[in-house]
């Protein structure tokens, strides 16, 4: 089989196709041979995708839940139906817990409703196709958090347990939900970030302490999107898939504890 044909006949929804991970996993599915509706609340970056034949672009909000109901009716009109959703759209703003407000709002606006809404437009056809796959957008923020990202790091905790809902509700409809845990990775919304570290230097070192196989690019993950939404995956559901270049499985400890010579020797066990 080649590339092309892997993905051959399915129909993919991608939120926050514009940039990032959701542009690098819209491009990559294309590469695949699937067809994609392509969606995000930046045009410019929708149009920076490209014409493909198998491409369909949608100014969408995910926070509106209208925009994204009209999308999912697109992409029926268009492809004939629906099978896979990446649900990659997101804010990572910062905001202190004794502060949150604005960005909390908009936050769990984006992050949690949005991708609510996403994955509301697309089960009722899913099921009625027979099943399919959804791929959400976490982050090792579900399990970690990061100061001052309150609202970020609730709001990807939350993507977690729906996307585990999602799984254990729909099941007996076909219908597998998965979410994509990354550890940094090389977009704009990581860019934006960077500039609390006061230069690109500082933050790679930082990512070099803490996330052992370094910073990820788009593409890696994207890697990682493709497979759950393939049938390569079938017996994956409910789960939190880590694409964090071992980011959670480090230690926070920085120094290795003394290697010292021990004496295995009989008398030194028994003894
Ligand atoms: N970059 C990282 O290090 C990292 C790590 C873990 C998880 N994530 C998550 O991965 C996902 C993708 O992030 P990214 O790093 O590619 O970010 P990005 O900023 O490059 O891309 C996010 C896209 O979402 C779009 N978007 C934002 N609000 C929207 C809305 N209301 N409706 C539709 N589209 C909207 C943006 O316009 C943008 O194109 C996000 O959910 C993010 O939280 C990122």
């Amino acid at each position: 089989m080649t590339a092309a044909e892997e993905m051959q006949g399915k129909v993919a929804l991608v939120t926050g196709a514009g940039s990032g991970m959701g542009r690098a996993t819209a491009l990559a599915l294309l590469e695949k041979g699937a067809s994609v509706v392509a969606l995000d609340v930046d045009e410019g970056g929708l149009l920076a995708l490209g014409s493909h034949d198998r491409l369909v672009t949608v100014r969408c909000d995910v926070t509106d839940r209208d925009d994204v109901v009209a999308a999912a009716a697109l992409a029926i009109a268009t492809f004939g139906g629906i099978d896979i959703l990446c649900a990659s759209a997101g804010i990572c703003r910062p905001e202190s817990v004794v502060d949150a407000g604005a960005v909390w709002t908009a936050t769990m606006n984006v992050n949690v409703k949005g991708t609510l809404n996403a994955c509301q437009a697309v089960i009722p056809h899913m099921r009625a196709r027979g099943g399919g796959s959804i791929v959400t957008w976490a982050s090792t923020n579900a399990f970690q958090a990061t100061p001052n990202l309150a609202a970020y790091n609730v709001s990807k905790a939350a993507v977690l347990m729906l996307t585990k809902s999602i799984a254990v509700d729909h099941a007996v409809d076909g219908i597998r939900a998965n979410a994509l845990c990354p550890g940094w990775v090389r977009t704009p919304m990581a860019g934006d970030l960077a500039e609390a570290y006061g230069s690109e230097e500082a933050w790679l070192a930082s990512i070099a302490r803490t996330q052992p196989l370094g910073l990820a690019t788009a593409e890696a993950v994207a890697r990682a999107a493709v497979f759950l939404a393939s049938d390569a995956s079938s017996m994956m559901t409910g789960s939190a898939v880590m694409v964090d270049g071992g980011l959670t499985a480090k230690s926070a400890s920085t120094s290795p504890p003394p290697v010292r010579a021990i004496d295995m020797s009989a008398a030194a066990m028994t003894g």
